[in-house]
């Protein structure tokens, strides 16, 4: 198929365009280069061993978008673009629905104009909200809303937006993923998260204290009702987080309308779990004191990946310890970020 990348320059997007290639597709890269470097597109094209076609503007901006569905025929579109630094989107509010929304229906009219009907999203485990996660895990069909944040919202107005647009084009198919913790890079130490200033997540951030650019992790909070106190998330290997959006194309063979999964291992695993997986893979010692909790933050968020291993045969075959060792290398590879 040949698929139409938007954010593909981006932590995901790009490694999402590897996964691509190796499975015999073809990519045509959209990205602003607000959050990515130019630099990335060569070293994608080292890894695919062949030019790929990019078009750096704003998914906003219809008439550049319309030119870049016209120069080629796409079969399916994946929709990475988007701001998605939480604190920022409370700060910037409008700033986060003007761009993660008018991009979605920018790129919605343009498909239709043209005659694309397939489009898979990049949601989040945010859409849960205030959802106490159970036992088993989020399951898609548990509540959505209640979300804390501007930018979580976007994640289900857009979820809301692509879905009644199914009920108004009866060709149109789309496939939300709800990811949860992306993290790990690609094992060339070519492609990683490249994040600017200090980052906000937790793998960047010990990744960046293992380099010594930051002195010390800040735990936030050890009084949570976990295993050990301190929050617990689904990391997920960014590789299978890729691979699961090349399973999902394969869903466009046939109409279904809408369809939802979560991507993640299905394993919750704490804080301090991380920072010694992250330790005993790379044998460095990460110094952290216990912070207050951060504003915002749930306790337990992992997922349950039933459905997407029966439906699309995703399964997550990369450990802690496999992201954690290719963080690192990522890291190593650019003390400094992509330049
Ligand atoms: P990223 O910032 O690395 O990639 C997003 C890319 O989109 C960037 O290259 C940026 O330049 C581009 N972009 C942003 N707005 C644009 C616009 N209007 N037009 C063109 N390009 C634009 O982020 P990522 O971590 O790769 O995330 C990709 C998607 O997955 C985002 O939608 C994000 O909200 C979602 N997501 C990410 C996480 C995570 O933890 N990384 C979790 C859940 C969902
Ligand atoms: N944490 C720390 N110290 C840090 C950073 C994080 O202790 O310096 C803790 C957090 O309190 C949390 C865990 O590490 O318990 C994970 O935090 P992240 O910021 O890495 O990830 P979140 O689960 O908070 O958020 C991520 C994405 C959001 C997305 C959400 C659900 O950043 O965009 O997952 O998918 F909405």
């Amino acid at each position: 198929m040949k698929v139409l990348v938007t954010g593909g320059t981006g932590f995901i997007g790009s490694h999402t365009v590897v996964e691509l290639y190796k499975a015999g597709h073809e990519a045509v890269i959209v990205d602003n280069l607000s959050n990515s470097k130019l630099e990335v597109l060569s070293r994608l094209e080292k890894l695919v061993g062949q030019k790929i076609k990019f078009y750096q503007l704003d998914v906003c901006d219809k008439e550049k978008l319309e030119v870049a569905f016209k120069e080629n025929k796409i079969d399916a579109v994946i929709h990475f673009a988007g701001l998605k630094a939480v604190g920022e989107s409370v700060r910037k509010p409008l700033e986060y629905y003007r761009n993660n929304i008018d991009s979605t229906l920018t790129l919605l009219e343009v498909m239709k104009e043209n005659g694309v009907n397939n489009i898979i999203f990049s949601s989040s485990a945010t859409v849960y909200g205030t959802t106490i996660c159970g036992p088993k895990g989020f399951k898609e069909t548990d509540k959505t809303g209640g979300t804390t944040n501007p930018y979580g919202t976007t994640k289900l107005f857009i979820e809301q937006i692509l879905t009644d647009a199914t009920v108004a084009n009866k060709d149109l198919n789309v496939v939300l993923l709800r990811y949860f913790n992306p993290i790990g890079a690609h094992e060339s130490g070519l492609l990683g998260e490249d994040p600017n200033g200090i980052p906000n997540n937790l793998m960047p951030y010990v990744s960046q204290v293992a380099i010594k650019k930051l002195p010390l992790l800040h735990v936030f909070g050890d009084d949570y009702d976990t295993k050990d106190g301190t929050g617990v998330r689904d990391y997920i290997h960014v590789i299978d987080l890729a691979i699961g959006h090349v399973l999902a194309l394969k869903k466009f063979k046939e109409h279904f309308g809408v369809a939802v999964y979560n991507l993640g291992r299905g394993q919750g695993v704490s804080v301090l779990e991380l920072v010694h997986a992250f330790e005993d893979a790379n044998n460095i010692k990460i110094p952290f004191e216990i912070s207050p909790r951060r504003p915002g933050d749930i306790a337990t968020c992992f997922a349950n990946v039933d459905k997407a291993k029966e439906e699309l045969g995703f399964v997550a075959t990369h450990s802690i310890s496999d992201a954690c060792r290719d963080s690192w290398n990522f890291q190593k590879n650019n003390p400094d970020g992509i330049k």
